[in-house]
């Protein structure tokens, strides 16, 4: 298996912010001097579009890579300093039907890239809203699975679902994946529900505390990114909040989500195997993707991350992973 650090960013429910964060904690952490690939592992290519990039006009995508052979170097695009792109296309859709018949199918992803040396630091996988073969292909390569949740009510539908999926992947194909995070996006700390939910997921994965699921060291983290249009608004011009608005809440976000993240990854700084910089293709001639949907909520600056927790009620507890679960 290769040594790069590899982390899924994953959860079945669409919308969440999965793609928001790939591309924009992916560009903080190579800010920081990681060298960073991001995985496009979505036929919906949000990620791919995010940068700019045609998917229509690519020699090699993720589908070539899992249904064709091809290593995942040869469709590298290098989109900024220490930041690299593996596109998608929406034909990525139809390798699930493909790969359907074939032996180990949920391992194809895992074994392009044990068969390379990625002179990167970091992997991160965008995941496409399922649970279908291309999640199951981004669980079986990663180490590690981080789950962006949009704290409302439905946003817990389904967690248990998910961490079901991770516990029998790590049992039957990935001995060693574990849920390393869980990011709150799209928060609004104004609201009591989001201190509801936030307070609910906190303390389930805290129950787990030492239970030997692969969700027992999840860190919650402190960094809440909130909502912020300029978030929404920075994919149609194919670009990162870092550069797209520096100024920004997101961007103060991000960058302080990158920080934690840094932070907790002690033992594993930044330039530890001090690889080589990436041969990728350069980009080719940006695109103007459709106009990112627009955040129903305006701009506007958020008081405090924490709510006032003795104002919070159970905001859905029966839709909690039961503490059995799976
Ligand atoms: N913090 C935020 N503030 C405002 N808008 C946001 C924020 N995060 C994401 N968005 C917007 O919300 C929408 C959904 O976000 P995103 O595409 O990251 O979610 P996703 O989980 O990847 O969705 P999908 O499941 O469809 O892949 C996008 O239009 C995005 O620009
Ligand atoms: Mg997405």
């Amino acid at each position: 298996m290769a040594t790069v650090r590899s982390i899924a960013v994953t959860n079945q429910k669409g919308g969440v912010g999965k793609t928001t964060t790939v591309a924009n904690l992916g560009a903080a952490l190579a800010q920081r001097g990681l060298y960073v690939c991001l995985v496009d592992l979505d036929p919906q290519a949000h990620l791919t579009l995010h940068f700019g990039i045609d998917p229509t006009a690519l020699n090699a995508t993720t589908y070539d890579v899992l249904t064709a052979d091809v290593p995942l170097s040869r469709a590298a695009i290098l989109v900024e300093n220490h930041l690299t792109v593996i596109p998608s296309v929406i034909d990525l859709a139809a390798a699930e039907v493909e790969m359907a018949g074939t032996v180990g199918r949920e391992q194809i992803l895992r074994d392009r890239i044990a068969a390379e040396t990625f002179p990167y630091d970091l992997l991160m996988i965008d995941c496409p809203p399922s649970l279908g073969l291309l999640t199951l292909n981004a669980l079986a390569a990663a180490e590690e699975v981080i789950i962006p949740l949009q704290p409302h009510f439905l946003a817990l539908q389904g967690l248990g679902k998910l961490l079901e999926t991770v516990s029998l992947v790590q049992r039957r194909i990935n001995a060693g994946l574990k849920i390393s995070g869980v990011v709150f996006c799209m928060h609004e700390g104004a609201t009591r529900l989001a201190a509801e939910v936030v307070e609910d997921v906190t303390r389930f994965f805290s129950s787990s505390r030492g239970a030997g699921r692969p969700w027992s060291e999840a860190r919650i983290y402190r960094t809440r990114i909130r909502r912020n249009i300029k978030l929404a608004e920075c994919p149609s011009h194919g670009t990162t909040i870092g550069h797209y608005d520096p100024f920004s809440l997101g961007a103060a976000d991000y960058s302080a989500l990158a920080e934690e993240f840094m932070a907790a990854c002690e033992g594993r700084p930044a330039g530890e195997h001090e690889p080589a910089r990436p041969q990728a293709q350069p980009a080719p001639e940006a695109v103007q993707p459709a106009p990112a949907e627009a955040a129903s909520a305006p701009d506007q600056p958020q008081p405090a991350q924490e709510q006032d927790e003795a104002s919070a009620t159970a905001a859905n507890p029966a839709a909690l992973p039961p503490e059995a679960a799976p």
